[in-house]
Order: structure tokens, then C-alpha cells, then sequence
């Protein structure tokens, strides 16, 4: 099996001393940068926008992670791509129609993944299988970093991971939220190719190590 990606969520890093953290996970063992935008209405907080995603990118050499936790996502798909975001995921709970903003996701040059909030089941994407380049299953419910892990999960995971063998697609299974050391390896067991961590990277003593010994938990 692959290796398991891992996306430290810069929700968590030190606003003040962005440059220093973003060049942390630079020279780090992280694959990507996870990169949450909140607009205060499908998710009860506001994360930051545009020109601190501009600011990232200037620094940023890994691909971006974009999560838009925002109503009306198609509103910003052209501003993201410019942005320089590699993969662009929204919320099938925001999206009424799905498959026409995945297409434009595709149009605009990035991989086009849906999240998945914790009570939305995953049976939910069948018909859009093919459509995906990477399925976000919300393991706390979104809004905030530092959020206790739902078990739940794993039993999603699975299930999705059989639905993308079944239908010979294959999009990439990322967990978000609560990632630790606890339980990294046995989401990477039940199917999960991409592991988001916020908190336990960024609250960590020796950041760059955390995300080295999460590495080493999913090989
Ligand atoms: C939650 C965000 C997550 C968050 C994860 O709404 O989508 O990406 O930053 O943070 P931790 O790892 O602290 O749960
Ligand atoms: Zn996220």
C-alpha cells in the first residue's frame, strides 16, 4: 500500500509567525498543507481568507490543501485556482449541485475533492464516485481545530474504501480532525490515504518531529 499523506492544518500554526511555521512544514516530512477557510456561516467560526492564503503560498513549496468550510463554494473556484490551490475540496452539505462543482473544480486545473460532514453518510457520493479525486471524511465537526476524534469513523472509512474498490474508482480517503499519534495507524489500516493533524503537529514541543513520527506511525 501507498504511503499515507500527511497535511498538518496551518488552523493551528502561529498566525504571527506564519512564515516561520509554514517553513517548518516546508523542510518538514509533511506532504501538504491543509489550508481551512471558514466563512462564519456553514461552520459557526471565520478562519481566514484570501490574502493569508496569498501569504501561504508565497512560502509554501508543497502542494495546498484548500477545505472550504463556505456556502456557495462555486462562488470561488476561479480565486482559489489562482490562489495556487492543488486540490480544492467543499462540503456536500454546501453544494446543491455537486457534480457541476466538481466539473469546474476539474476545469480550473485542481484535483476536486467533497467533504463529508460526521452524520452525512458516505453511500451519499455513489453516483459521483468517478467524478472524485478525494473524499474528506470530517472526523469533529467542523468549525474548530483541538476537537475530540469521532470513532465513528473508522467504520466510515471502510465503508467508503469498499464503495471505491467496488467501483474501481480511486480517489484519495483523507481523515480530518483529532489526528494524533493514537490513532494514525489504524485509520491508515482501515483505508485512509491522507491524514490531516492541527493541533497534535502544531501544539506539539518539537513540531518537525511530530510530523516525522506521525510519518513513521503509517508506513
Ligand atoms: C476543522 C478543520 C480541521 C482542523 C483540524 O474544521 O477542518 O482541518 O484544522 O484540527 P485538529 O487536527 O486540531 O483537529
Ligand atoms: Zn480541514
Amino acid at each position: 500500500m501507498a504511503q499515507t499523506l500527511l497535511a498538518p492544518s496551518v488552523l493551528a500554526a502561529d498566525f504571527a509567525n506564519l512564515q516561520r511555521d509554514v517553513t517548518m512544514v516546508n523542510k518538514s516530512q509533511a506532504d501538504w498543507f491543509h489550508i481551512d477557510i471558514m466563512d462564519g456561516v456553514f461552520v459557526p467560526n471565520i478562519s481566514f481568507g484570501m490574502p493569508v492564503l496569498k501569504a501561504i503560498g508565497t512560502h509554501a513549496e508543497k502542494p495546498l490543501d484548500v477545505h472550504l468550510m463556505i456556502v456557495d463554494p462555486d462562488r470561488y473556484i476561479k480565486t482559489f485556482a489562482d490562489l495556487g490551490a492543488a486540490v480544492l475540496t467543499v462540503h456536500y452539505e454546501a453544494c446543491t449541485h455537486l457534480h457541476r462543482s466538481l466539473q469546474a473544480i476539474k476545469q480550473h486545473g485542481m484535483k476536486a475533492g467533497v467533504a463529508l460532514n460526521p452524520h452525512t453518510p458516505v453511500e451519499l457520493l455513489q453516483d459521483v464516485l468517478g467524478d472524485l479525486d478525494l473524499v474528506c471524511l470530517m472526523s469533529v465537526n467542523p468549525g474548530f481545530g483541538g476537537q475530540k476524534f469521532i470513532e465513528q469513523t473508522y467504520d466510515k472509512v471502510r465503508r467508503l474504501a469498499n464503495m471505491r474498490e467496488q467501483s474501481q474508482s480511486d480517489f484519495l480517503i483523507e481523515i480530518d480532525g483529532g489526528v494524533t499519534s493514537d490513532n494514525a495507524a489504524a485509520l491508515k489500516e482501515a483505508g485512509a490515504d491522507v491524514l490531516v493533524a492541527g493541533s497534535f503537529v502544531f501544539r506539539s514541543q518539537d513540531p518537525t518531529q511530530t510530523i516525522a513520527s506521525l510519518k513513521d506511525l503509517t508506513r
